[in-house]
């Protein structure tokens, strides 16, 4: 097969949740613009319905439905309407995550009273376990669920999903809230454990461990604060933070069958940062 035509992904069905902002719009885009017919998700049911509209009116084939990730149930309901809109499901991105604070540093370098372990509040805690850990297994749980139905209604069997962990999964950063980190480590491992699993069903699944992209998380402090923005730009060794869009080429890379030898593998997209000048 020719090479470009490996990462055609035209006519094929994407799920994405937290795709009404950042990384999850930038992946909702790319399979938008490389044909496929996407479902922008999102708890922000005004902001998933204005990109849905916004990427109709390009063009593109998109529908959006209001889901909050930490409910099963409505995960449920959502990949349900999603297979019965397109005809069954190819693609799903695990993406919707918070910053639920307080890092044991402020971006000053100074400790944070309310980020300790010894003072984090347990209800923050819980909160972003339940969307950043328990969200992305209730929304792979259902993702896989559906492409076996898919597989076998449609006779293409298999799947890919893609998971967005972090940085943070892999090497300690003190000014994101405590249980970012181990929620995100949670997400690589899971998706080493199905990798394995799922193998046997054709359904890759992988993760994106993104560096310091400008978004909404955490109140969007790197779009409004050009201090900390400055600041962050001088650790990165290519230069500055990133564009969500320079995402892009690498969620169609694993949305395609392009990656069709990659499973249960996590990609690191950071600009360098982890190789040191930041530690
Ligand atoms: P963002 O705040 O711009 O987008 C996150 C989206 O998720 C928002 O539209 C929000 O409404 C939605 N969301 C929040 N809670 C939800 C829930 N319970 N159910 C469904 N949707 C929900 O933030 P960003 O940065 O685009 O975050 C996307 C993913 O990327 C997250 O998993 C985050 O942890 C991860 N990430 C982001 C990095 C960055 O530098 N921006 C770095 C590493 C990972």
């Amino acid at each position: 097969m020719a090479i470009l035509d490996r990462f055609d992904i035209k006519g094929r069905s994407a799920l994405v949740t937290g795709a009404a902002s950042g990384i999850g719009l930038a992946y909702a885009e790319a399979m938008a613009e490389a044909g496929a017919l996407v479902t922008i998700t999102d708890i922000d049911g005004e902001g998933a319905e204005r990109e849905a509209a916004r990427l109709k009116e390009a063009g593109h084939e998109v529908r959006f439905d209001r889901l909050d990730v930490s409910d099963f149930d409505a995960v449920t309901a959502a990949f349900d309407a999603h297979a019965k809109a397109y005809g069954g499901l190819d693609i799903a991105f695990a993406n919707a995550g918070i910053d639920t604070g307080a890092g044991f540093w402020n971006p000053a370098g100074h400790r944070n009273p309310d980020g300790q372990v010894d003072t984090y509040d347990p209800k923050r805690w819980d909160k972003s376990i339940a969307v950043n850990l328990s969200g992305v297994f209730y929304t792979v749980s259902n993702a896989v669920r559906v492409m076996k139905q898919t597989g076998r209604a449609n006779g293409r069997s298999g799947g890919s999903i893609i998971c967005t962990a972090s940085n943070a999964g892999l090497v300690t950063e003190p000014i994101v809230g405590l249980p970012y980190m181990p929620a995100k480590a949670g997400v690589l491992h899971m998706v080493r454990a199905l990798g394995l699993e799922l193998a046997e069903f054709r359904i890759r699944i992988n993760a994106i461990a993104p560096g310091p992209f400008v978004t909404n998380i955490g109140g969007g402090w790197l779009k409004k604060d050009p201090v900390a923005r400055k600041a962050w730009d001088a650790i990165v060794p290519l230069g500055s933070v990133a564009e969500t869009d320079q995402l892009k080429p690498l969620a169609l890379l694993l949305a395609s069958d392009a990656s069709d030898y990659m499973t249960g593998s996590h990609v690191v997209i950071d600009g360098g940062m982890m190789l040191g000048k930041y530690q």
